[in-house]
């Protein structure tokens, strides 16, 4: 088991397939960013099948590929095939924008991913467009660009991973003030209509983007208060369905609707973190909210054993701080950019 100097049991390893997006979140990317990583860069699969083998080994029992978007990395069905046969996965998850989605939803399934969470953050066009920004996109970068179209591509992602039987689809919302959160109500009806479990996330200052946008942060109490005042009810926490991520659950009453937040700053849940993030370029980070990190790739190419590995690893896992450094500014370093740590 890997258990860190304040006592938390580490399960849980998010891992950046690539830091490439197709599109151009407000809170997540810069306008004058140009993220061009080089592919040699990147851990290639044999290099990040081995790492996750020792990692499962050591105790980490659910995985999730994220991005950049992950649907972006070549052959990412492929990958999934082979982690999802690991000894000791007990789950593997997907965090995706679903541009993409609706192409390989069946081929993921069929692969042995279990479940997908989408980032959809308006269900107007317009919105989606302003927060999305695809128009910043060197569209030369980008062969995908010609089936990229927004809104509807994201719908259908979702529709597709819904009937290819990826349960249950999580929906997630990040709510800014004055961009999208005349939509929360919207969003309640919407993902209660399509079977979708809908989380609203509070804007992080995660990475330059993430600062900017802290002027347009929304308390998770502000949202939850909202969708009362709206149904004129009660939302009640469901005891027991924290899950094994940070977000809390509430049920409307009388209603079979239910909805999460995650309040990573209003309410911080480091005491329970359970996690660690592996980055597209082999960089394993102990916090989100935290510059600290250990280069395992270094590790790997300069031909190190497994039990070398499990040692840095098990280094790493001692080393995770006891919370994260949201409010203090030396966090915000370009390295600490959300496309490159993972969501
Ligand atoms: N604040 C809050 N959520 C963010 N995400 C990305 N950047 C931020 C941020 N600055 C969300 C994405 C995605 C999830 C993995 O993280 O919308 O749904």
């Amino acid at each position: 088991m890997l258990i860190d100097s304040f006592g938390r049991t580490i399960r849980y390893l998010r891992v950046s397939v690539t830091d490439r997006c197709n599109l151009f979140c407000n809170y997540c990317r810069l306008p004058n960013e140009t993220l061009l990583p080089n592919n040699r860069e990147l851990l290639d699969f044999d290099e990040l099948v081995r790492l996750l083998r020792i990692f499962l080994q050591l105790g980490i029992e659910r995985i999730r590929l994220t991005g950049g978007e992950p649907l972006l990395r070549r052959n990412l069905v492929g990958l999934v095939q082979e982690i999802s046969r690991l000894p000791g996965l007990q789950e593997l998850a997907l965090t995706t924008n679903a541009l993409l989605l609706e192409r390989y939803a069946v081929a993921l399934r069929a692969a042995g991913l279990q479940r997908v969470n989408i980032s959809l953050d308006s269900l107007k066009p317009q919105t989606f467009d302003a927060i999305t920004q695809r128009h910043l996109m060197r569209p030369d970068l980008f062969a995908e660009r010609q089936e990229q179209q927004g809104l509807p591509a994201v719908l259908a992602g979702i529709a597709a991973a819904r009937a290819a039987g990826l349960h249950p689809v999580k929906i997630n919302m990040v709510v800014m003030r004055g961009i999208n959160d005349t939509e929360i109500v919207d969003m309640v009806h919407y993902a209660h209509q399509h079977g979708l479990l809908l989380r609203f996330i509070e804007t992080m200052p995660v990475g330059e983007a993430g600062l900017d946008m802290a002027d347009h942060f929304i308390p998770a109490e502000e949202i939850l208060e909202q969708i009362q005042r709206h149904f004129a009810r009660q939302l009640l926490p469901i005891a027991g369905k924290q899950g094994s991520g940070p977000a809390r659950y509430f049920r409307l009453a009388d209603s079979s609707a239910e909805i999460g937040v995650i309040s990573a700053r209003s309410r911080h849940f480091c005491d329970t973190c359970n996690r660690m993030r592996l980055t597209s370029k082999g960089s394993l980070v102990y916090c989100l909210g935290r510059s600290d990190r250990m280069d395992l790739k270094q590790l790997l190419r300069s031909g190190a054993g497994d039990e070398q590995i499990k040692e840095s690893i098990l280094a790493a896992v001692a080393l995770k701080p006891q919370q994260h450094e949201f409010e203090q500014k030396e966090f915000y370093r370009p390295s600490n950019r959300m496309s490159a740590l993972g969501g």
